[in-house]
């Protein structure tokens, strides 16, 4: 800009007066004279001086051409992704793109060849009723310490209704914007929660996804908010979240087996909260410039995941970043904040994100579940010893509410804000890790 003496005080009125006098007289030449007439001050500017306040005036009025774009687009970027879509974008909006080192760098996902895919363990749930219990055991354990993530086969839950809960899920973010909008809360307490992006009011970048989230716990008491239409959802939904339920509680028993935990545990489990999050990733014009959910980790104790045959989870694997191949019929299982804690830190509850591609639209459900909000979670009594001394923190449920309200979520801070650290002679508490 100007290179003299005077160029703070052009500094200055640069950024106030030209935006007063606009207001006042949004005609850029106008303008310009009253910012001349309200500073004394101009008139003692060399030319370039004058010339550099027209340029101002100049940008301030096509800045605010573009700050109403902007806070039009706003309003739309609200209502989601689908919706954007169906206006035709060809281009990610800059809402959506990520700084580029958070950007994902996209080699041939889905490609089974492709080096940055990984098989996860597969755990045979069936052979956890046969006499291979204890091999069975030995794998999972193996799992939840090296990976965090397993994927589920012989689970017991009829194709039927995995097959209706990603056909009624498709068919509810097919309805017209309208229908969905119904649903739209900001209330992290609702229901049900139809949204936008990770956190739609406090993201600075929007995620490329769409998602409703249905509280199931107690179903009953639940059930009347959930969409009415389409008019199945609610019957194949339910059907689904039983199903979920009776799978996490079958996971769990094998799970405190496998950490040499009291089976008493299993029984906090019967009315405790269970969330399911059905996302919808819809093609995206330019994946490699944004993601469907940002890097974070799963609340709870387990999350079950369904993902339909479009590959997009990522897990994070040796510092790498390796999409997980959809397995036809199985579940991706992943420990959550509170296993870590309740295992006093054995087992990992790891970063994962979700990509997007430019072909298909992507659907996926998880099922969150933990114990009942109220209850303080906090490392098994049988993992803590002199040897092994607690490294989390007692938390509960409105510790994480509050947390997620009031700062911008961001990666793994939530467990990290939960961790003890050792100092010499002593434990402190709250301490960022
Ligand atoms: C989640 C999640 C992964 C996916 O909903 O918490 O991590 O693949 N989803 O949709
Ligand atoms: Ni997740």
């Amino acid at each position: 800009m100007v290179v003299s003496p005077v160029s703070p005080i052009l500094c200055f009125f640069s950024i106030y007066i030209p935006s007063f006098a606009s207001r006042i007289a949004p005609h850029t030449n106008l303008s310009l004279s009253l910012v001349l007439v309200l500073s004394p001050l101009y008139t003692s500017l060399p030319f370039m001086g004058a010339i550099d306040v027209a340029a101002i005036a100049k940008t301030e009025g096509e800045s605010m051409v573009k700050r109403e774009e902007e806070r039009m687009g706003e309003a739309e970027y609200m209502k989601g992704v689908r919706h954007l879509c169906d206006t035709g974008v060809t281009k990610v909006p800059n809402r959506y793109i990520l700084p580029a080192p958070d950007r994902p760098h996209i080699v041939r996902c889905g490609d089974s060849t492709n080096s940055h895919n990984l098989k996860l363990p597969i755990i045979d749930l069936s052979l956890l009723h046969t006499p291979k219990r204890a091999m069975a055991l030995e794998d999972l354990s193996m799992a939840c310490k090296e990976y965090g993530f397993f994927q589920v086969v012989n689970h017991g839950i009829p194709s039927e209704v995995i097959e209706d809960m990603i056909d009624v899920s498709k068919r509810f973010f097919g309805m017209p914007y309208d229908e969905r909008e119904k649903y739209m809360s900001s209330d992290l307490r609702s229901p049900v929660r139809y949204g936008t992006s990770f956190n739609q009011i406090k993201d600075r970048v929007f995620c490329w996804r769409d998602f409703l989230k249905l509280s199931c716990q107690p179903l009953e008491s639940v059930l009347p908010f959930w969409p009415s239409s389409p008019a199945d959802m609610r019957e194949k939904t339910s059907a689904y979240a039983n199903g979920m339920k009776s799978l996490f509680k079958e996971l769990m028993s094998a799970i405190l087996e496998s950490l040499g935990v009291s089976m008493n545990a299993l029984s906090e489990f019967d009315d405790g909260s269970h969330l399911m999050v059905v996302n919808c990733f819809p093609p995206c014009p330019e994946p490699n410039l944004t993601l469907g959910m940002p890097p974070h980790s799963d609340y709870g104790f387990l999350t079950l995941l369904l993902q339909d045959q479009v590959a997009g989870l990522q897990v994070q694997y040796k510092d790498e970043w390796v999409t997980i191949d959809p397995v036809p019929g199985a579940f991706v299982v992943n420990i959550g904040d509170h296993l870590e804690i309740f295992s006093n830190g054995i087992y990992k509850s790891i970063l994962h994100r979700v990509l997007v591609n430019s072909l298909q639209n992507r659907i996926s459900i998880a099922s969150l579940h933990s114990m009942p909000v109220e209850k303080v979670i906090s490392p098994a009594a049988e993992l803590v010893s002199e040897s092994s001394p607690k490294r989390y923190m007692d938390t509960d449920f409105t510790t994480f509410l509050k947390y997620i309200s009031s700062t911008e979520f961001k990666k793994k801070n939530f467990l990290e804000s939960r961790k003890l650290t050792r100092t010499m002679d002593q434990t402190t508490e709250g301490q960022l890790c």
